[in-house]
This record gives C-alpha cells, sequence and structure tokens, in this order.
C-alpha cells in the first residue's frame, strides 16, 4: 500500500510495481532451496540490468526474487588444473574484461567486453546474467562459444556440465533447469598460438549489437590448422557456423577461401527485421565482417605466439562483501543501514524500492535525477562503494551496509567544489541540469579510477550518459583541465 493509500502509488520515478518477497540466500545450497520452493514464481537475480528491466515493463512479475549477491565464491576467476579457467557468474562484465588471463589469453572475450553498452552497465552486469537471460544478441556469448566453453549449473541432484552450445535454446530460454543455479562457465586451455577478436555493429556505441561475430583461429604457417566462427544476433540463438568454418580448417589462407567462408556463413544464418537491424542488411554485413575479421586475426597470427603467463593466477577481484539483511516480505518493509554521502541513514524499505527512489524521495536528494528508468540515459548514476551504478536498477535493498555518493556529496565538507565540478563550469560543460549530475558521477569515478585519462578514455566512459543537447567537447575539455592535462584549443 503507498503513502497515499492507493495500492500502486506511483511517482515519477517509482516504476517497479509489482511486488514480491525478496530473499538473501548465502549459500548456493539455500538458493537452490529456495528455487524448489517457490517453482515458477521465483527468479534469480545478480546485476538486475536484464530481470529488472522486464520488471519494470512487466513481462517479468516474479512473486519471489532471489538474489545472488551474498553467496560468497561466485565472483572468482580461478585458473583450473589445465590451464584453462573458470569464471564465477557472479564476475562481473568489467572485472572479467580486466582481468589479466582474459586478455592475455582469451582477448576475444576481453573485447567483447569492452563492447558493452556502458560503464555503469559492465560494473552491474555479471556472466550469469549475460549467458542465461538467453539473448542472442549477448555479447558474453559468441567468444565463449568459440572457446568451447561449458556451464557449470548446480541444482537439487548436484552439478553437471552443460556444453554452451546445447545450453542455448531459442531467445530466452535455456537448458537450465527451474531448480538450477549457474555457478560459472569453464574455459578449456587453448592450443599454442591461439588469436581471437570480437567485432560488433551498432546503431550508436552503447546499444545492443546488430550483429556480432567472434573468432578464434590457430594459424600454421600459410594454413588455417584450426579456425571457429560464432554469430550473434543473427538467429534465435547465437551460433556457431561449421561449414564456413570447413571452408578453411585444414587448408591453405587465400582470399577466396575468405570469401567463400563468408559467402557461407551469410547463406546460413537467420535474420530477422528488428529495432535495431533488417534482416537483409544483416546478411550483407556478416559476408562483409567475416572477411574483414578473418584477414585482420590472419595478420594477427602472423605476428603473435602464444603470451607466456607473465600474469599472477586468480587475480580476480572480489565483490564487497554487505551486510547479512533479512529477507522482506511482499507488503512489508525493512530498515536497512547505509552510508549516504559520509552520513550513516537508517531507512525503511519495500523490496520493490529502487535505490533511487529512497534516494529522492525519504533523503530528499532529489540532485539524482529520474530519465528513460531503464539503464539507457545515465542521468541516475551515483557511486556504489566508488563504482558508477544506475540507481535506476539498483533495488534499494543491494545498499544495506555500503556506501553510496550522489552528487549531492561531491563537493568538499567545507562547500569547495570537486575540481570536476570547477572545470564543469570553467569550460562550459555544465551544458544542462538534468544531465550534469550522472555526468560528473561517472567521471568521479573515472578519475579516480584512472587520474589521467586520455579523450578516448573520457569519451568511452561515458559512453552510458546520453547528452542531446550540445556533445561532448566541452565535457572533454573540463575532464582534461581538471586532472591538469593540456586542454586544446577551441
Ligand atoms: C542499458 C542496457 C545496456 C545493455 N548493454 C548490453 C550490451 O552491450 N551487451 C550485452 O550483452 N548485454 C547488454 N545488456 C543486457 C544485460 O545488461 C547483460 O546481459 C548483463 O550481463 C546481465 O547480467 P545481470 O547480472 O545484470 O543479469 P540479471 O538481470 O540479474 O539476470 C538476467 C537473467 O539471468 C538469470 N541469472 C542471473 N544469474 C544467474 C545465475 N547465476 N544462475 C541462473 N540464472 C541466473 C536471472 O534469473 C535472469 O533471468 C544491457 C542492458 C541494459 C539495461
Ligand atoms: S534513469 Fe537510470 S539510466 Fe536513465
Ligand atoms: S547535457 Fe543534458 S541533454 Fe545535453
Amino acid at each position: 500500500m503507498g503513502e497515499n493509500g492507493h495500492p500502486h502509488f506511483q511517482t515519477n520515478s517509482h516504476i517497479l510495481v509489482n511486488e514480491f518477497d525478496y530473499y538473501e540466500p548465502t549459500s548456493v545450497e539455500e538458493a537452490i532451496a529456495l528455487l524448489q520452493q517457490h517453482g515458477e514464481h521465483a527468479r534469480l537475480i545478480a546485476g538486475g540490468t536484464h530481470l529488472l528491466v522486464l520488471m519494470k515493463m512487466e513481462r517479468e512479475l516474479p512473486q519471489v526474487l532471489i538474489s545472488l549477491n551474498k553467496i560468497p565464491g561466485l565472483d572468482a576467476i580461478t585458473v583450473n588444473a589445465d590451464g584453462g579457467l573458470t569464471i564465477g557468474s557472479r564476475v562481473n562484465i568489467r572485472t572479467l574484461g580486466e582481468h589479466p588471463l582474459v586478455r592475455a589469453r582469451y582477448a576475444g572475450l576481453a573485447q567483447a567486453c569492452d563492447a558493452f553498452g556502458s560503464i555503469q552497465i559492465e560494473i552491474m552486469g555479471t556472466v550469469g546474467g549475460n549467458v542465461c537471460n538467453g539473448s542472442p544478441a549477448a555479447d558474453l556469448v559468441p567468444p565463449l562459444l568459440v572457446f568451447g566453453a561449458e556451464v557449470l549449473l548446480k541444482g537439487a541432484f548436484g552439478e553437471r556440465r552443460v556444453p554452451l552450445e546445447k545450453f542455448l535454446i531459442k531467445p530466452g530460454v535455456t537448458a537450465i533447469q527451474p531448480d538450477e543455479v549457474m555457478l560459472g562457465v569453464i574455459l578449456p586451455p587453448l592450443p599454442e598460438g591461439t588469436v581471437s577478436a570480437f567485432h560488433k555493429m551498432v546503431r550508436v556505441v552503447a546499444d545492443l549489437a546488430k550483429t556480432s561475430l567472434a573468432l578464434m583461429l590457430v594459424r600454421d604457417g600459410e594454413r588455417v590448422a584450426d579456425v571457429h566462427l560464432a554469430y550473434g544476433a543473427v538467429a534465435p540463438t547465437v551460433i556457431r557456423i561449421p561449414e564456413a568454418e570447413a571452408a578453411l580448417i585444414g587448408k591453405t589462407f587465400t582470399p577466396e577461401r575468405v570469401a567463400q567462408a563468408a559467402k557461407i556463413a551469410s547463406e546460413h544464418i537467420t535474420p530477422i527485421d528488428d529495432v535495431r537491424s533488417s534482416a537483409w542488411y544483416r546478411r550483407r554485413v556478416v559476408n562483409v565482417m567475416t572477411q574483414d575479421a578473418l584477414n585482420a586475426l590472419w595478420e594477427e597470427a602472423g605476428r603473435v605466439h602464444a603470451q607466456p603467463l607473465a600474469v599472477s593466477p586468480n587475480g580476480a577481484k572480489s565483490a564487497v562483501a554487505g551486510t547479512v539483511i533479512p529477507q522482506i516480505r511482499r507488503g512489508e518493509q525493512r530498515e536497512i543501514e547505509f552510508v549516504v554521502n559520509g552520513v550513516k541513514q537508517r531507512v525503511r524499505v519495500s523490496a520493490n524500492d529502487l535505490l533511487l527512489n529512497v534516494l529522492r524521495e525519504k533523503l530528499q536528494l532529489t540532485g539524482t535525477k529520474y530519465g528513460c528508468g531503464i539503464g539507457e540515459c545515465g542521468v541516475c548514476t551515483v557511486q556504489l562503494d566508488g563504482k558508477a551504478v544506475f540507481s535506476c536498477l539498483t533495488l534499494a535493498v543491494e545498499a544495506a551496509g555500503r556506501e553510496v555518493v550522489t552528487i549531492e556529496g561531491m563537493a568538499k565538507p567545507d562547500g569547495s567544489l570537486h575540481p570536476l565540478q570547477d572545470a564543469f563550469i570553467e569550460k562550459g560543460a555544465f551544458q544542462c541540469g538534468y544531465c550534469t549530475p550522472g555526468m560528473l558521477m561517472t567521471l568521479k569515478s573515472l578519475v579516480e579510477e584512472n587520474p589521467q585519462p586520455s579523450e578516448e578514455d573520457i569519451r568511452s566512459y561515458l559512453k552510458g550518459n546520453r547528452c542531446r543537447c550540445t556533445g561532448y567537447y566541452s565535457i572533454v575539455r573540463a575532464v582534461l583541465a581538471a586532472t591538469g592535462q593540456t586542454v586544446p584549443e577551441r
């Protein structure tokens, strides 16, 4: 019941209408037991960047939400005895993309992480969510497929490993059983000299793929010893095309064979017309993309030999462990404690309260804005434990025991502005009151992570913060000035 007595009192920014019981199991076994108990009414949630959007659109209305975020161990990347990797399901996209072993050995996977829509989604979104949402456009899936990944699942009857190829059934549907939790993905070791890459065609930089391609290649002199090709957003699931691979494997690499493989690939896909592209365009792009990508990777294979393991294994960062929160039932509220702008706060929240609502409506911190509500504009960006996140896609209960910084906390306690704020004013980067708070919060995270960002770093970090009025030129100048770098003349 809302504060005005209506069952679904909605303010402008309170758009997660359905109510649910919220659980925070602390072990996989507890999560499995909850799945068994609640059956089809329950959903697991990790980063929430996919599920909460569906819930806001009322395409998913679970009665029970089971958070995986308090289960230890799911956020690790470990080296297996055979030299391969096990990537925990709750490893986020950014951690995966920055992992030294992933960058050195599985470059195509790291490139797929870099190609994600926004920094905030990279920080919030997880490997498990990307693989289990069953999207044909999921960016991690093509590289995982070319590397021969297996999905590690655990259910009431124990653990099982499913080859990723068999895991993908159709859009939104995978082979996971209702009582199973994905523990992680297992990557096999790769043959000496393997190279890989990921390519993504998009309408704008922060978008899902029109078409994507991951490829892995082993070169033996002028001969292709092995090649794997996997395509996203051109069929009901991400697919490999063995017929196209067969046109090259064991043969001399020639332009004719490359053209033949690309032609076969474009004939074997089954693309559709949708908001992002047309089937006609996708077929042509697959042909061109395949040839360009194969030629570039062939060149690289000629230069690169397997990287020695000069990096320390198990270098993954761990997620911050939060306070254990009791579950919240539908229609009930619980008190959570968290630190906001350096001040300890206690607020009562419902399971479906979003961090954005709590900040704006319960703490009157209205500097954080509401725009799209589904992770596409960036105006709601705040820092959660020092990382930029979308507060419109963060359940308030997930902030318990953690530290939030909003635009109101950016200035120093004595009231003097943060160097970024000063530079925004000086360089005319304060373009509108709506976007500026979110941009500043994102940029604060950037300069804390990288004190001397290049123009490219700045533009890339801001890809999830949309400006529709002016552009990013003055903003880039302001960040360069704030970080003591040379600002180009206008
Ligand atoms: C603005 C925006 C931009 C995006 N850009 C991209 C992009 O560029 N590329 C891309 O690929 N995706 C993109 N996405 C989609 C999404 O962010 C990613 O797929 C992300 O990896 C999902 O992870 P999550 O942890 O947030 O998933 P969640 O929303 O938490 O979960 C997604 C689904 O997976 C299930 N699930 C999660 N973890 C497990 C587990 N361990 N075991 C079993 N089931 C599990 C959940 O029950 C749910 O059904 C974007 C989304 C938004 C809103
Ligand atoms: S309101 Fe959160 S990203 Fe647009
Ligand atoms: S800064 Fe808000 S639309 Fe450009």
